[in-house]
C-alpha cells in the first residue's frame, strides 16, 4: 500500500503550488508518486469540473453535491486505488475534506448526510494526511483577485468564512491526520515544513528512502 497525501484550504491558500513542490521533491528521492486534482484527474472529471465552475450555472447545493461526489468516485476507482495498490504516494489537489467544508460547512447541508454519501463515493477511502493550509477568507480573497472569478470564488465572505471554520474543526476532530499550517508564511518555509512532515511519515511506512537503485547494474548496462 502507497501513501495517500490530500492537500486542502480556502480559495487563494496555495495549495496547488506546496502540492507540486512536494510532487518534485518526492521525484527527486525516487520516490514512485502521482498527482491529480479534484474536481478533476479523469475525463468524466474534468467534464464535471467544467459544469461545476461555470458562472453561469447555479446547481441546487444537493445537485452540486453529488456531481462533486460522481468526480470523486470515479477519480477513486480508475487512479486513486490503483496507484495505492501498486505502492505509490498520491498527491491529491482537494478531496472529501472539501467536500465537508464547502458543501455542508458552506453550503449548510447536513454533515453527517454529506459524510455518509461521500463515503458511498469513496468506498469509505480516506487519506492518510489531510494537508491543510490555512488562512482568513479575506486574504485568501484578496490574494486571488475578483478578476475571472469562478462560481466559488464569487460566493459571499460569510461563505468562505464558514469553510475555513468548517475545515478547522474538521482538522480538530481528527488530529492524527491533519497537518494545520499557517499558509501566510513564505513558500519556501511552508514547503519544508511540509517536507519535514510527509518524510516521517514515509520513513515510518517504509517507504523512505526509496530503494536504492542498483549502481552495478546500471553501470554494467552502460558499458555495453
Ligand atoms: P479550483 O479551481 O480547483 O479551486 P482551488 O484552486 O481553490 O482548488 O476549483 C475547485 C472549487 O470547487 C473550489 O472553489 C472548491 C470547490 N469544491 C467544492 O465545493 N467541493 C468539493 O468537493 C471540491 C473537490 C471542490
Amino acid at each position: 500500500m502507497g501513501l495517500f497525501i490530500a492537500f486542502e484550504g480556502p480559495e487563494g491558500s496555495g495549495k496547488t503550488t506546496q502540492l507540486r513542490r512536494l510532487y518534485r521533491r518526492l521525484r527527486r528521492a525516487g520516490v514512485p508518486v502521482v498527482r491529480t486534482r479534484e474536481p478533476g484527474g479523469t475525463r468524466l472529471g474534468e467534464r464535471l469540473r467544467a459544469l461545476l465552475k461555470r458562472a453561469d450555472q447555479n446547481p441546487a447545493p444537493e445537485a452540486e453535491l453529488f456531481l462533486f461526489l460522481a468526480a470523486r468516485a470515479q477519480l477513486v476507482s480508475t487512479v486513486i486505488r490503483p496507484a495505492l495498490a501498486a505502492g505509490q504516494v498520491v498527491l491529491c489537489d482537494r478531496y472529501s475534506p472539501s467536500t465537508l467544508a464547502y458543501q455542508a460547512y458552506g453550503r449548510g447541508l447536513p454533515l453527517d448526510q454529506v459524510a455518509d454519501a461521500d463515503r458511498l463515493a469513496t468506498g469509505g477511502l480516506w487519506p492518510d494526511l489531510v494537508v491543510l493550509l490555512d488562512l482568513p477568507a479575506e486574504a485568501g480573497l484578496a490574494r486571488r483577485g475578483r478578476a475571472g472569478a469562478d462560481r466559488f470564488e464569487a460566493e459571499e465572505l460569510e461563505f468562505h468564512r464558514r469553510v475555513r471554520a468548517g475545515y478547522l474543526e474538521l482538522a480538530r476532530s481528527d488530529p492524527e491526520r491533519w497537518l494545520v499550517l499557517d499558509a501566510q508564511v513564505p513558500p519556501g518555509v511552508l514547503a519544508r515544513q511540509v517536507w519535514a512532515h510527509v518524510r516521517d511519515l514515509l520513513v515510518r511506512r517504509g517507504l523512505f528512502p526509496a530503494k536504492p537503485v542498483n549502481l552495478g547494474r546500471l553501470l554494467h548496462r552502460g558499458n555495453h
